[in-house]
């Protein structure tokens, strides 16, 4: 079939936890397997997308680091695929500027996410509330635009991503289609989804929330880069219920459900096989194993970061490398949009 150009975007929170990885990084890495050896991979550390909350900017450049070292443990490899820092390609600020100029502000605030967030979020009214605390500013609202812009720019064909992300995907190919339209060229292809095998992560404390780097309590997630015994130790801690046995029921039962999903896809078999193989288990043993399950899968990836730490020449020369690939992809199609706009 006609050439690929797959990309997909992550922020720089820092190490990961399993929730990125099984829906996303791990998927990343196969597909560098899966698709074909001329289809282009681009993976970008979205650190412009970052700034849509505050920062602390040593600690972002820190993370920024940490993250590129997260994926190049979880096997995503610099000769196959370009990593690259978003920021360090002017392009992107560029391109969003011109299809902010074609995108309805209706579109994007009928954004779910711009919905929940700006709910939460309190008003930023005067120059006094612009500090460390959270509050909704135009780059939270405008952010989808520079996401289109991300995929946009290079004529991505196809977007790994988390069913959260699903509508500001719709929202890209919708600014696709219309600069198509209105310019009379199929100047960008209208990109595909590819979702990720693994079903949301949820929170190990509680399972009405997912797997987040925001949440405040350690114990909800396992990072990449845990030790066995902390492994051992946040699984003990996961919140589970007075049922008895091993069941999955998502309704009845989410923590549970939660901790076989993660055996599930961490192992890569079914969740009907897990259930099968520990249905005369109880909760205590069941957990045994998946701390056990997990720190097999995980130890060789936190012995890779440990290793990337302390050689971050390394590190940042990939990015370095990934930054110039990148640019030449972007700036050519930029000039193209910018003539087509008569720029
Ligand atoms: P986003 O704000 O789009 O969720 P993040 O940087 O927080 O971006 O997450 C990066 C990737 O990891 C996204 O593809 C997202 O879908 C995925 N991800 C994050 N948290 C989880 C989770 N708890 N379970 C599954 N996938 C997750
Ligand atoms: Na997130």
């Amino acid at each position: 079939g006609p050439l690929k150009l797959i990309l997909s975007g992550i922020q720089p929170t820092g190490i990961p936890h399993i929730g990125n990885f099984l829906g996303a990084l791990s998927n990343w890495a196969s597909l560098q397997h899966t698709a074909n050896v001329n289809d282009n991979l681009l993976y970008a550390i979205v650190d412009l997308h970052a700034l849509t909350v505050p920062q602390d900017p040593r600690q972002l450049r820190k993370n920024k680091l940490d993250m590129t070292i997260a994926l190049l443990a979880c096997g995503i490899d610099p000769k196959r695929s370009i990593i690259f820092e978003q920021s360090k390609i002017p392009a992107h600020s560029e391109c969003a500027w011109i299809l902010s100029c074609i995108t309805p502000v209706g579109w994007l605030s009928r954004m779910t996410q711009w919905k929940v967030k700006s709910q939460q979020n309190k008003k930023i009214q005067s120059v006094e509330d612009i500090d460390s605390t959270s509050g909704s500013c135009l780059g939270l609202f405008a952010y989808p635009v520079l996401q289109a812009a991300d995929i946009l720019l290079y004529k991505a064909t196809h977007i790994p991503i988390g069913e959260d992300n699903i509508q500001h995907l719709e929202l890209t190919r919708d600014i696709a289609l219309k600069i198509n339209k209105l310019y009379k060229k199929d100047i960008f292809p209208i990109p595909q989804s590819i979702l990720a095998p693994a079903k949301r992560v949820m929170s190990l404390r509680d399972s009405s929330k997912k797997m987040s780097k925001s949440d405040p309590s350690e114990l909800s997630r396992i990072n990449l880069d845990d030790t066995p015994s902390e492994i051992i130790s946040k699984i003990k801690k996961a919140t589970t219920d007075s049922i008895k046995g091993i069941t999955y029921d998502p309704v009845e039962r989410p923590a549970i459900a939660n901790l076989i999903t993660i055996y599930a896809a961490i192992k890569e078999v079914a969740i009907e096989e897990i259930v099968k193989e520990y249905s005369n288990s109880n909760a205590q043993q069941f957990k045994e194993a998946l701390a056990q399950v997990l720190i097999e899968k995980l130890t060789p990836v936190r012995n890779e970061i440990e290793k990337l730490k302390i050689d971050s020449d390394y590190v940042q020369q990939v990015l370095k490398d990934g930054n110039e690939k990148a640019s030449l992809l972007a700036n050519k199609n930029l000039d193209e949009l910018y003539n087509l706009c008569g720029l």
